[in-house]
C-alpha cells in the first residue's frame, strides 16, 4: 500500500469530500456519471502494475469539455484535489490517486469529431482509445502515428498527457511533433483553446507543448488534433537472433544505412525478457534461443522494392555473422505473433511477482550497460534482471522482478540506478513520465533552474495545487 511504501508523503491541505460535494457532482453530471460505491471506485484506485494504490471515494465521468470545466471550477473553489485518469495504463503511478483525490475519468469522452483524409488530421475527444482510433483511421487509409502495447486500453488524452513514445517513434517522431493542436481545461475551469489543425502556426508561444507530457498537473486535455500518416501498403517484419549487444549496435547502424526511409521500427529484447513471453505468456518464438533478439520493421508503398531492400540487408548481416538467425514475414498473422513477443513482456513480467521498472534513455553505446550492472548488484535477490526496448530511440526498459516487494532490495536499486544514468548523461524517464514514483529523482535529469521554472509554471496555472498533487514536481 502507498501509505506503507511512502511514509514520507503527507496528505495536502485539501477538502475532505462530503455529501454536499457529491450532491453537487450528481446535479452537474447526473447520477450515472458519478461513482462513489467503494467497489465501483476500486479499479480507478489501483495502477496497471499494482505498484500504487489510492483511496478515492469518488470517480467523475464527464462527457464534454463544458462538464470538465464545471467540475474543475467547483473543485478549485472548494479546494478538492483531482486526479485525471485516462485508460489507467500509466507505469509511474501518475494516473491513480495517492490519497482521496477525486478521479476525473475521460472514459465517456470518446467521440471522433472530424477527420480530413487529405491533410490526415484527426480531431477527437481525449477519451478515445488509441487502438479504436487506429482502426477508424484504417478505413480512410491512415494510421495513428504512435503504437504501444497498451493500445487496447490507453486513451489518446493519456498518451498526449504522458507524451507517450512507443514502437514507431523512430519513424513518426514524438507527440510534440504530431499533435497539431489541443483543447485543455485549466485548474480554475477556464477552457484553453489551442485546437489548431494547421501544420504551421507560429503565432506566439507554442502553448500546446505545456500540456503535452505534463501528466495532468497543468490542465485536463479534453480534445486533440493529430497529424496522421498514410497507412503503408507494404509492411515487412524481421525477427533476428544475435550473440552480443555489439552485434545489435552494428545491425541497427546497418539497418539505418541500408533500409533508410522504409525503416519503421527497431526494437531489442534480451534472452531473459523473451523468456517472459515464451514462458509466462506461452507464446512461440519463430527461431531458436539466442542471447539477444531484434525486431526490424519496414513500412513503405511498394512491397517488391521493400522486400528487395530488406532481403539484401538481411543477407549482408547474416553473411558477415552479425546476425545468427532470423525470419522475415509480411503475413499479418505472423507479424502479429512476432509483435506479441515484444509487446506482452510488460504484462508477462507481472507473473514473476513485484516488478521494479525503469525507463531509461542512455547514449546508444551504453544502452545495455545498466542491465549487467544491476544483475551484479541484485541478481541474487531477483527472479529476473532483464532489458528490452526501443534501441532505435536509445530507450531501454530495465526490469527487476522479485517474488514480492522488499524495501531492502529497493535500497540496493535506488538511487544507484538513477546515479548510473545521470553519470552517463541519460534520462531517468525516457517515455513513461515522472508520475508519483519518480518525482524525487527528477533532479538526476533536470537542472535546478529547469525545476524552478516548472514550479513557477505550476503555481501560475494551478495556484491551489488541485491538479494531480504529489506527482511530477519534487
Ligand atoms: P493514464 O495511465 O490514465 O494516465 C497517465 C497520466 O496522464 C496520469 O498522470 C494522468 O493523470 C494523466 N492524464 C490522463 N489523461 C489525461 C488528460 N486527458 N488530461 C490530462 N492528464 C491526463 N508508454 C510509452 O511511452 N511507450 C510505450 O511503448 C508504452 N507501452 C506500454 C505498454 C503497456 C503494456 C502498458 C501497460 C503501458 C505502456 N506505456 C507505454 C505507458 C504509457 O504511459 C501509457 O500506456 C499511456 O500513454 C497512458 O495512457 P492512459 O490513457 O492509460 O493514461
Ligand atoms: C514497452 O516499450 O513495452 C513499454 O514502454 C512498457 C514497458 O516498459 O514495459
Ligand atoms: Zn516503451
Amino acid at each position: 500500500l502507498t501509505k506503507d511504501r511512502y511514509p514520507d508523503v503527507k496528505r495536502g491541505d485539501y477538502a475532505v469530500l462530503n455529501e454536499n460535494h457529491l450532491f453537487h457532482f450528481v446535479d452537474l453530471l447526473g447520477v450515472e456519471k458519478v461513482l462513489n460505491d467503494p467497489s465501483d471506485c476500486e479499479k480507478y484506485n489501483i495502477d496497471w502494475i499494482k505498484n500504487v494504490r489510492g483511496f478515492s471515494q469518488c470517480v467523475l465521468k464527464p462527457e464534454s469539455t463544458e462538464e470538465v470545466s464545471q467540475i474543475l471550477a467547483y473543485c478549485n473553489e472548494h479546494r478538492i484535489a483531482v486526479c485525471p485518469q485516462g485508460g489507467n495504463t500509466g507505469l509511474v503511478g501518475g494516473s491513480v490517486p495517492v490519497f482521496d483525490e477525486v478521479v476525473l475519468s475521460t472514459e465517456l469522452m470518446n467521440d471522433v469529431i472530424s477527420i480530413d483524409d487529405t491533410s490526415g488530421v484527426i480531431v477527437c475527444q481525449a477519451g478515445c482509445i488509441l487502438e479504436a482510433l487506429d482502426q477508424f483511421l484504417s478505413e480512410k487509409g491512415l494510421m495513428m502515428p504512435l503504437d504501444l502495447g497498451a493500445k487496447g486500453s490507453c486513451h489518446i488524452g493519456g498518451n498526449v498527457a504522458t507524451n507517450a513514445g512507443g514502437l514507431r517513434l523512430l519513424r513518426y517522431g514524438n507527440l510534440h511533433g504530431n499533435v497539431l493542436g489541443l483543447e485543455a481545461v485549466k485548474a480554475d475551469g477556464e477552457i484553453v483553446d489551442c485546437l489548431s489543425t494547421l501544420k504551421k502556426d507560429n503565432t506566439g508561444y507554442h502553448l500546446k507543448h505545456l500540456f503535452i507530457g505534463s501528466e495532468g498537473t497543468l490542465g485536463i486535455i479534453t480534445t486533440v488534433a493529430i497529424q496522421c500518416p498514410p497507412r503503408p501498403n507494404a509492411i515487412n517484419l524481421a525477427f533476428l537472433g544475435l550473440e552480443s549487444f555489439e552485434d545489435i549496435l552494428t545491425t541497427f547502424r546497418k539497418a539505418k544505412q541500408e533500409l533508410g526511409e522504409i525503416l519503421s521500427s527497431c526494437e531489442m529484447i534480451d534472452a531473459k525478457s523473451l523468456d517472459v513471453s515464451t514462458g509466462h505468456c506461452q507464446l512461440k518464438s519463430p527461431i531458436k534461443e539466442f542471447p539477444f533478439y531484434m525486431l526490424i520493421e519496414t513500412s513503405g508503398s511498394n512491397n517488391k522494392h521493400d522486400e528487395e531492400k530488406l532481403n539484401h540487408f538481411l543477407e549482408n548481416v547474416m553473411n558477415d555473422g552479425t546476425v545468427l538467425d532470423g525470419t522475415v514475414t509480411n503475413e499479418p498473422g505472423k507479424m502479429r505473433a512476432i509483435w506479441e513477443l515484444r509487446e506482452r513482456i510488460t504484462e508477462g513480467l507481472l507473473h514473476d511477482g513485484y516488478v521494479f521498472k525503469y525507463d531509461i534513455s542512455l547514449p546508444i553505446k551504453d544502452f545495455y550497460s545498466l542491465v549487467p550492472a544491476m544483475l551484479e548488484k541484485v541478481g541474487k535477490d531477483a527472479v529476473r534482471v532483464s532489458g528490452y526496448g526501443h534501441i532505435g530511440d536509445g530507450n531501454i526498459h530495465l526490469n527487476i522482478s522479485v517474488p514480492e516487494f522488499r524495501p531492502d532490495i529497493l535500497r540496493k536499486i535506488e538511487p544507484y540506478v538513477y546515479e548510473f544514468t545521470s553519470n552517463l548523461k541519460g534520462s531517468v524517464s525516457a517515455e513513461h513520465g515522472i508520475g508519483f514514483r519518480k518525482q524525487k529523482y527528477i533532479h538526476y535529469s533536470k537542472s535546478e533552474s529547469a525545476i524552478k521554472l516548472m514550479k513557477d509554471i505550476k503555481k501560475m496555472m494551478d495556484p491551489n495545487g488541485i491538479l494531480n498533487p504529489y506527482k511530477v514536481l519534487p
